[in-house]
């Protein structure tokens, strides 16, 4: 890369929660009294890595999404688009918004609310120290198994192999562009399966445990456990 240009995280929240359950929307849900893509954005504009954040937000959400992140305004500028009918697609339409001047782009799941702002400096780091394609992972804990459509294993990949990935994944921006570009459909979990179809090398970093998404009613009991932990350190040290 050239002359530093500036970082952009985008923050696809147009998701609608099915498996936590019905209600607003899961980035609206409250983990400590506060939204969860309040504490996402918080946490990527608390890493001075971050200078701007575009969330991608539920269509009928847009304006108390502005309003909420406007009140709560951390040091970047955030910018919030209308999301799209998938994750790959709200990624998408907050990518059309990126200004001229980013070169390094997050893409982070404001569905992880309490990503440790070291891990996100960390990846933006890693960009830019010349990998194109970065992602924070942890070795997986369970034994994963294939299977077939009648539910019959078809084989048992070897645990230490694997890695249970999270985000914010970090491009440069070129990378994610064209990934998108060529996409053929909008399926996509995440973003560097994209940048790999293209035949991209993709670099791990080691992950964190609170970085997890919260995807389930049990996550959300983690994340309020999290949440009064760190208040509880902080209130002491
Ligand atoms: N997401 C999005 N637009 C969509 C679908 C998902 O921006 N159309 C976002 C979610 O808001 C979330 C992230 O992608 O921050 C990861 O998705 P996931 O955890 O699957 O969230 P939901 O799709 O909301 O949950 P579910 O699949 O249980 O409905
Ligand atoms: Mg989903």
């Amino acid at each position: 890369m050239g002359v530093l240009g500036r970082t952009a995280a985008l923050v696809p929240a147009a998701g609608r929660g099915e498996r936590l359950g019905a209600g607003v929307p899961k980035a609206l849900r409250l983990i400590g009294g506060t939204p969860m893509l309040v504490h996402a954005v918080h946490a990527l504009s608390a890493s001075r890595a971050v200078d701007l954040v575009i969330v991608a937000a539920p269509e009928t959400e847009v304006d108390e999404v502005r309003a909420l992140l406007a009140e709560q305004a951390g040091t970047a500028e955030v910018i919030v688009v209308t999301g799209g009918a998938t994750r790959q697609d709200s990624v998408a339409r907050a990518l059309i918004n990126l200004p001229h001047d980013v070169d390094v782009v997050l893409v982070h799941d404001a569905a992880r609310p309490l990503v440790p702002s070291e891990m996100v400096s960390a990846v933006v780091a890693a960009v830019r120290r010349g990998h194109d394609a970065v992602i924070p992972a942890l070795a997986v804990t369970d034994t994963i198994k294939s299977v077939n459509a009648d539910e019959d294993v078809i084989g048992t990949p070897d645990r230490s192999s694997l890695r249970a990935v999270q985000t914010p994944q970090g491009f440069v921006r070129s990378v994610l562009q064209s990934a998108h570009a060529s996409a053929n459909d909008d399926s996509a979990t995440d973003d560097a399966s994209l940048v790999e179809r293209q035949g991209v090398k993709v670099h791990v970093i080691p992950g964190h445990e609170e970085a997890f998404k919260v995807t389930r009613p049990i996550d959300l009991v983690l994340a309020e456990a999290v949440l009064a932990k760190r208040r509880a350190t902080r209130a002491i040290g």
